[in-house]
């Protein structure tokens, strides 16, 4: 059943990182989901004046937490769907750390499902590589993947042991799927809550250094060099992860990395000025100036081709604790793209295309999710975005329920004005739409 509606986007400035085309003045119609070349005839049309506007296709947020099945007090697959509409997004990959695990393809299917039928964004299951995220024992990969995953991690743990990690690299290459590791040596930082610096040793709280995470990066750029498995270091802020992946690019390893936003934008100067506030508590750490710096050039510099939000909302009554019980995390999918645009495109530090492609092209090739750009067929997700328009971060106008971010009250410059998800508004003017029943195919 389709009805000849048909929407046209006109005066836009269209930024395909897919294709690579950045052209101003442009118009982009849509019709039962889909991009066309022009509207069946007689088509009702409705018409869209993006005078001033972006328009990007396929915005991905290839790192958030849902929390759903079992944690639906922090969040759920709807309110996590409202909120990236909010934030932009037209497809989240979501992490498996839920309760129970996601390690099985039932709860695979079931995570993909809850999506559809939420219908605002199109939820990618991330299985668990191994049973429960206990690192005892490898978990199905083949059936999750049979039922709709797009990569694996334990992400929240570590793959503690290198065997199950070589394991688990050398069965992902046989799927030509990509492993997501959390890199943390965990015995180097018992009990650790804050970046060991300045910082930790001024509020005494205890800190976690940078080495823990770089050692197992280490460890697993060697473990793909072995293996040949893809691997993808999930939220890197260490400066020696860094040089891992120099390593790894120069010998042809299969490996990739993200950065998350928070890690570009802010440094653990931000702790001082939050006090105890747990607004600051997050895994892997804010870090120092210079690692901050050393994160935007590798950014810049293509070593990094993702930036993913790290989306992990809490409830309020948990993140109210004193800061060393506190859980670890912040929500992040509202105010990735300000972040991108505030500290990489508008400082001129990367091209829109090349910007953009963070949250575009390059999670699409990590996922191996073969989107191809703006092409007359695919289906219609994009998002208009206002490039000048400048606002505050103000966490009670979050659509996610979890409200903590050190984020709050920063001016950002680059805002989402509306979403567009298999040819349907899912979000305009910062108000996000109701979906229902799916439609996404
Ligand atoms: O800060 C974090 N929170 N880092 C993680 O790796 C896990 C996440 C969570 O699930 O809350």
């Amino acid at each position: 059943m389709s009805e000849n509606k048909a929407t046209v986007i006109q005066n836009v400035r269209v930024v395909d990182p897919f294709c690579g085309v950045d052209s101003a003045g442009e118009e982009i119609w849509v019709q039962n989901g889909l991009i066309v070349e022009e509207p069946d005839a007689g088509a009702d049309i409705e018409r869209v004046d993006a005078s001033g506007l972006w328009l990007v296709p396929r915005l991905i947020d290839m790192h958030v937490h849902f929390r759903e099945p079992g944690q639906t007090w922090k969040e759920t697959i709807e309110s996590g769907s409202q909120a990236a509409a909010h934030g932009g997004m037209t497809a989240v990959a979501v992490m498996p750390n839920t309760v129970p695990v996601t390690d099985t393809p039932e709860l695979v299917q079931w995570v993909k499902e809850r999506g559809q039928s939420v219908g605002l964004v199109r939820v990618l299951p991330i299985g668990a590589v191994t049973v429960g995220s206990q690192g005892r024992e490898l978990a199905d990969l083949y059936r999750m993947l049979k039922q709709g995953a797009v990569a694996f991690s334990d992400d929240g743990i570590p793959v503690g042991s290198s065997g199950m990690m070589r394991a688990a690299l050398s069965y992902a290459r046989t799927l030509d799927v990509p492993v997501i590791n959390h890199a943390e040596d965990r015995m180097l930082a018992p009990g650790a809550s804050v970046h060991e610096g300045r910082a930790a040793h001024r509020m005494g709280l205890p800190g976690v250094p940078e080495a823990a995470e770089a050692s197992m990066v280490w460890r697993d750029v060697m473990l793909a060099g072995l293996t040949r498995g893809q691997l993808h270091v999930a939220h890197v802020s260490a400066i020696e992860s860094l040089s891992a992946l120099v390593y790894a690019r120069d010998h042809g390893y299969p490996v990739t990395a993200e950065a998350a936003p928070h890690h570009l934008i802010l440094n653990d100067d931000a702790l001082m000025e939050w006090g105890y506030n747990p607004v600051t508590k997050v895994n892997p750490p804010l870090r120092p100036e210079a690692s901050r710096q050393a994160l935007l050039q590798a950014v810049q510099q293509g070593l990094i081709t993702v930036l993913a939000s790290d989306h992990a909302p809490h409830h309020a009554d948990d993140k109210a604790r004193p800061y060393i019980d506190a859980p670890f995390g912040i929500s992040g999918v509202e105010t990735i793209l300000g972040v991108l645009f505030t500290a990489l495109i508008q400082p001129g530090l990367m091209s829109p295309l090349q910007g953009l492609g963070l949250m575009s092209a390059g999670p699409d090739r990590v996922l191996r999710l073969g989107y191809p750009g703006l092409m007359p067929g695919t289906p219609a997700d994009f998002t208009l975005i206002d490039a000048e328009r400048e606002w505050t971060v103000d966490p009670m106008r979050f659509y996610s329920q979890g409200k903590n971010t050190p984020l709050a009250g920063l001016r950002l410059r680059g805002q989402a004005v509306a979403t567009m998800m298999g040819g349907r508004f899912t979000m305009r003017e910062g108000e996000v739409l109701h979906a229902g029943i799916s439609q996404i195919s």
